[in-house]
């Protein structure tokens, strides 16, 4: 995707996601993030819509996100934040965390569009603490062979038009591979593309050494 691409997405991403969140999204955001805790670490913040979201149990957020165009509207979105946060024009592929720093690492709506989805999982495991919780929210491949086909035949287009995003990622078993522990995980259907459904929302643990 081209600057101009990403310019453009970030500008219609901040104009057309309103209508999401009061169709449901802010609820299901608030709802997973209220199991956030301590230090928490977001990857790909975006516009900042969750963090207006965290409980005080938090001490505080870092909202990364290496897209210049959305990460120019973070500053608004962290100043009406109920908890300390900092920024960080940084992408998922390398954390600027020591191993097992963090206490909760949040991905909603992103693990779609990371080029590497393996590589960011990665990433989030080694900054949590052994017990650490990933909060993720994500769209994923249908179960529906019928729609999973349309994905895959749209996901170049709808890459090239939506910021790099696939549809068709099957998140929830990446994130098992990836090593977490996946204590609670449910689907949801949100407002949205018929493409970007459905989506799942939970919480995954980083196995405690034994
Ligand atoms: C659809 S937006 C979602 C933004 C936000 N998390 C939310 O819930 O509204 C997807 C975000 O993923 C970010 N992203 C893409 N590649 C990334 C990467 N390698 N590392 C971190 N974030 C990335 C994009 O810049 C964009 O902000």
């Amino acid at each position: 995707m081209t600057s101009d691409g990403h310019r453009l997405f970030a500008w219609a991403f901040a104009r057309i996601s309103p209508f999401a969140e009061r169709g449901g999204l802010s609820e299901r955001r608030r709802a997973l993030l209220s199991r956030a805790e301590g230090l928490v670490v977001e990857i790909g913040s975006g516009t900042g819509a969750n963090l207006r979201h965290y409980p005080p149990a938090v001490t505080e957020v870092v909202a990364t996100e290496p897209d210049p165009h959305m990460f120019k509207r973070l500053p608004k979105a962290a100043a009406r934040a109920g908890v300390p946060v900092r920024l960080g024009q940084v992408g998922a592929d390398r954390l600027p965390f020591r191993d097992s720093s963090v206490d909760t690492v949040v991905t909603t709506l992103v693990l779609c569009s990371v080029p590497d989805q393996a590589a960011a999982l990665a990433e989030a495991l080694r900054v949590l603490k052994p017990g650490g919780r990933l909060l993720f929210m994500e769209h994923v491949r249908s179960d529906d062979p019928k729609i999973a086909a349309k994905q895959d035949k749209r996901e170049r287009f709808h890459m090239r038009v939506a910021g790099g995003c696939h549809p068709n990622r099957d998140t929830l078993a990446a994130i098992g591979a990836a090593g977490f522990e996946v204590e609670q995980a449910e689907r949801a259907r949100f407002p949205g593309p018929k493409i970007t459904r459905p989506h799942i929302s939970g919480v995954a643990t980083k196995p405690a050494v034994d």
